[in-house]
């Protein structure tokens, strides 16, 4: 089930008896790993409580079109807009009746009008009004127009007649729903991804960085929400929009980024540390501006944390990967820093005065990459950030699928005669 994860999914309920299988459905949904945002219908209120499905969504239920307020923020265009896939479960045949006509008097119906996302429905009916004529040529002019009809199933009916028109069990619909989506490269796997420049402080109003803009970094938690997987985005100081679907966990120093990152490795299984974190730091950092007395300033520095051996080192079942930005000897210092830290994988990229001069690489929309692991090696030729961010992502994903994290070392093995 691991498509629905990360998956926006907008869940229309009509008024229909069935109206509080889909309780359990928004669980099992959720449970799935998808996001879900409700809208009832006036009908479906006189079933189940929005209140319900409030608690078990984590947002408001949405139920009025015509509502100036709720059209401002989150309305019909908007929600259509957010939603990955539209699914009606329970479907009454009076709300079956008004897709079919295209009808947008309703909040519901206005939505699945204005949504360009795979739509499916699950009827729900006494079996004689399913089988009518009328129903069933709804039903058949809205699969001619690629509408899904996840069932219904047949059966013993809430009226204690027994026939077509049944709801689909939560559990089914939640399967058949899953198979809508393709499958990505990282789907169901949660990905911490390091991002910017640190800044260390000297005084309240000084610090000391780098020219890290942090696009690679968020170009890659873009890709690798692409790919499927839930992202953790853990960002020093950017000016940048923060991509969707990430979770952004936003630090200035890298002791901060360092804590960050140890706390969410627990439930992670990849790193991929971009983030330009300051090797040195002010051993103090002044309470108060520090005044210009003196004709010379001497600060005094020590060593920041190694944010990517340390998590290697506390977490090794986690894929980790490291980005290195080098002057010179690129490859020979990827290699060395690949086996120093004990990583999977280090993607380098040239820096300095003839590389920047050249392309530029903080803040600059392209780069170019060269990937080592223990067994091989890769260029990703120059690209735009986003291009190189879909292919590196690619990379790792292929390595990820083939790696067993190391056992740990076994006791001394005692050779019986
Ligand atoms: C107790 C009760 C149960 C109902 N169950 C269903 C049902 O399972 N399916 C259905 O299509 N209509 C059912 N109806 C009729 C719908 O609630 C009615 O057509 C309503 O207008 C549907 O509105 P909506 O499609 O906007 O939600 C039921 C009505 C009542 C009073």
């Amino acid at each position: 089930m691991q498509r629905l994860f990360n998956k926006r999914i907008l869940l229309g309920v009509t008024g229909s008896v069935a109206a509080y299988k889909s309780a359990e459905l928004v669980r099992r949904l959720r449970d799935a790993g998808a996001e879900v945002r409700v809208v009832m219908t006036e009908g479906a209120t006189e079933f189940v409580t929005p209140l319900t499905f409030q608690a078990l969504s984590g947002h408001p239920v949405h139920r009025h079109l015509l509502d100036a307020e709720t059209e401002a923020a989150m309305g019909h265009i908007s929600l259509a807009r957010w939603a990955d896939t539209i699914l009606v479960a329970p479907a009454s045949a009076n709300f079956l009746a008004r897709l079919a006509q295209g009808r947008a008097d309703d909040l519901l119906s206005a939505i699945c009008l204005a949504g360009d996302v795979p739509l499916a429905v699950a009827p729900a009916m006494n079996q004689q009004m399913w089988v009518d004529a009328a129903t069933q040529a709804n039903a058949r002019a809205l699969q001619s127009r690629g509408v899904l009809m996840f069932g219904p199933a047949a059966g013993e009916q809430a009226c204690g007649e027994v026939g077509p028109g049944r709801m689909q069990e939560p559990e089914q619909l939640v399967q058949q729903l899953d198979e809508i989506f393709e499958s990505g490269s990282l789907s169901g796997r949660t990905v911490v991804i390091t991002a910017g420049p640190t800044r260390e402080a000297i005084d309240p109003v000084r610090f000391l960085s780098n020219h890290s803009s942090g696009k690679m970094g968020y170009a890659i938690a873009a890709a690798a929400v692409e790919a499927g997987a839930k992202v953790i985005l853990i960002s020093g100081p950017t000016a940048l929009p923060v991509p969707e679907r990430v979770e952004l966990v936003q630090v200035v120093s890298a002791q901060q980024m360092r804590d960050a990152v140890m706390a969410r490795l627990v439930s992670a299984e990849m790193l991929i540390a971009t983030a330009a974190v300051a090797d040195y730091r002010p051993v103090q950092s002044a309470t108060k501006k520090l005044k210009k007395d003196n004709e010379s300033l001497t600060l005094e520095l020590t060593r920041n944390p190694d944010i990517l051996a340390e998590a290697k080192r506390h977490h090794p079942q986690v894929f980790c990967v490291g980005f290195a930005a080098e002057t010179e000897a690129l490859v020979e210092h990827a290699r060395t820093k690949l086996v120093a830290k004990g990583v999977e994988m280090i993607a380098a990229n040239l820096v300095g005065p003839s590389a920047v001069e050249a392309r530029g690489v903080f803040g600059n929309d392209e780069n170019a990459l060269h990937v080592v692991w223990a067994e091989g090696e890769l260029s990703l030729p120059l690209a735009s950030k986003a291009r190189l961010a879909r292919d590196l992502v690619a990379l790792i994903a292929e390595r990820y699928t083939n790696w067993r994290p190391e056992r740990a070392p076994r006791g001394k093995v005692i050779k019986l005669r």
